[in-house]
């Protein structure tokens, strides 16, 4: 294999999926530790700036010109290079973070082992199922008390409806946590705290085969115990099938503790090992593989500066073919025309570190004057083609907007349609009439925020916010086989189109949405937009 090829294949790109306080930031900071890409764990992003109130998230916003929370780590690993994507959670959760996933070829899953699956790895999973994704299992905080291990599983399997294999199992947890079971080689490895920013520490392991050594590691109790969960694994649980793995049909479940190191580096080696080299991506000619010589990306993100002294924007773009080289011209499909992307970046939490080259798997951020659109292809002018857009991904919040000053309409329209553009928000007008009336879609409550922000501080315009209570959208798949004006829906379905005149349904109630399908025969509705 050429360095080429090489380069490419030891890639593995992938984002962290969990609900806020699940671990994902600790664990991504154990990972960094291993790769020795910073010396203490704890600095990978100020945690305490990511929990910040909304007026100081501005300001921090300000300050960076970039938001403090969107990045990717690149760190090597037993010659692995590995590109962790962060899906922005906590008040920042937007359409955005749904977008990064786009751009992964596989997905880490974190989970507290004292909730089980909750709201948010629901919404992340459903996207990352849409795409067929290989998804780990990483059940975190065994150091504190779990719920029953089968409970968890069956919980994944049945809130997700995914298959589980667990690769190891814990013994006790909380202040009784011995350690984990490792099904593969039947050894038990003792709990040890390896927390102080170190990764080494005493790795103790005994064979589950050597009764009196583990009788002794674990206790009577814990090992007859452990005896007979795995005799009842061995009979219960999906067998392991990397096919299955790869498909997105079956994932590999793994238990430990993020906080005090323990469990993570099995972990990672067992997900490098199992996980995906960079993915091929359908474009309008066919599949593109990543080791093609043409380089080819698409845009997932665009980062609006909220500093009104530099109104850049930072487009972020994953790289799915070929290698990236600063010197050469590239291909931008939907503006038609040949530049140079200038300053191509790597966007580290803290830095920003100016590329020369990168190559299928990475994701490099650009400097962009306004050009570039979600979805958007670059290649060469040697071999051009598009890639499939971005979907639409359903907003949960919706609110009607009005201008304080109606006289500064034109700028209003301006400013909302620029921020739509770049997908920090959707736009909806009455399925009837026009642009009088605006109701605007997020995924996060925050873009309100921005929203009203940006428009006062950008384009001069104050707006009144009022809150709907719909929360459920539905795309009309076969729009061009039913008449729209003809549905007939519940008393809470409110009909709407976006700016492309698309028509969509707007729901307060889930079972609504099931009646209305009931109620129109031929009817197909989807969760994601598509182009
Ligand atoms: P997130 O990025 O998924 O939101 O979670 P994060 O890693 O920030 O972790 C959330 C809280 O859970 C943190 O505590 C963190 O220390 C703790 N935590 C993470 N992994 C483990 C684990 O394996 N065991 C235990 N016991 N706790 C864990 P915090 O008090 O909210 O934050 P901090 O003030 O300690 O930083």
């Amino acid at each position: 294999m050429g360095t080429f090829d090489k380069e490419i294949n030891r890639r593995r790109t992938f984002a962290i999926i969990s609900h806020p306080d699940a671990g994902k930031t600790t664990l991504t900071e154990k990972f960094l530790l291993y790769g020795g890409a910073i010396n203490l764990a704890g600095s990978v992003k100020g945690k305490a700036t990511a929990r910040h109130a909304v007026s100081d998230w501005m300001e921090i916003e300000k300050e960076r010109g970039i938001s403090v929370t969107s990045s990717v780590l690149q760190f090597e690993y037993d010659d692995y290079c590995i590109n962790i994507l962060d899906t922005p959670g906590h008040q920042d959760f937007s359409e955005d973070t749904y977008r990064t996933l786009m751009a992964a070829d596989s997905a880490v899953m974190v989970i507290d082992c004292s909730k089980g699956v909750e709201a948010q790895t629901r919404k992340l999973f459903k996207v990352c199922a849409m795409r067929g994704i290989p998804i780990f299992t990483f059940i975190n905080k065994l150091d504190r008390d779990s719920n029953d291990t089968f409970d968890l599983l069956d919980d994944v399997e049945k809130e997700l409806g995914i298959a589980t294999c667990p690769i190891n199992w814990p013994i006790g947890s909380g202040k009784a946590f011995k350690g984990i079971f490792t099904r593969e080689d039947r050894m038990i490895t003792m709990f040890s705290d390896t927390e102080k920013g170190t990764k080494e520490g005493n790795v103790e392991k005994v064979s589950i085969d050597d009764e009196a050594a583990a009788r002794k590691a674990v206790g009577d109790e814990f090992y007859e115990k452990l005896l007979e969960e795995i005799e009842l694994l061995d009979g219960a649980s999906s067998e392991f099938d990397l096919e299955q793995v790869r498909k997105g049909k079956l994932t590999p479940v793994f238990f430990g503790s993020a906080l005090t190191n323990f469990g993570v580096e099995i972990f990672l080696q067992n997900f490098l090992k199992m996980a995906t080299t960079p993915l091929p991506r359908k474009a309008d000619i066919g599949e593109i593989v990543p080791t093609e010589d043409a380089f080819s990306a698409f845009v997932f993100k665009i980062q609006a500066n909220m500093n009104k002294a530099h109104r850049d924007r930072v487009a972020f773009m994953r790289i799915c073919s070929g290698k990236f080289d600063a010197s050469k011209d590239v291909y931008h499909m939907q503006g038609g025309k040949s530049m140079k992307l200038s300053q191509p970046q790597q966007i580290m939490a803290d830095d920003r570190k100016i590329l020369s080259e990168a190559y299928a798997g990475d994701i490099i951020g650009v400097f962009d004057p306004g050009i570039f659109s979600i979805g958007d292809t670059l290649c060469t002018s040697g071999k051009k083609f598009m890639y499939e857009g971005i979907p639409t991904f359903a907003p949960e919040h919706f609110a009607r907007v009005r201008q304080v000053d109606t006289m500064k309409r034109k700028q209003f329209t301006k400013g909302i349609t620029q921020i739509a553009q770049e997908g920090a928000i959707q736009v909806f007008q009455e399925f009837n009439t026009g642009m009088e009336e605006i109701i605007v879609g997020v995924v996060g409550v925050l873009q309100f925020e921005v929203l009203k922000y940006r428009l006062e501080n950008e384009y001069n315009v104050e707006i009144k916010l009022e809150p709907l209570a719909y929360e459920h959208i539905r795309w009309i798949e076969n729009k061009d086989e039913i008449d729209v004006s003809k549905i007939v829906g519940t008393s809470d379905m409110k009909k709407v189109k976006d700016m492309k005149g698309n028509p969509l349904l707007l729901f307060v109630n889930p079972w609504s949405v099931g009646m209305t399908l009931d109620r129109n025969e031929g009817l197909v509705l989807s969760e994601f937009g598509r182009e």
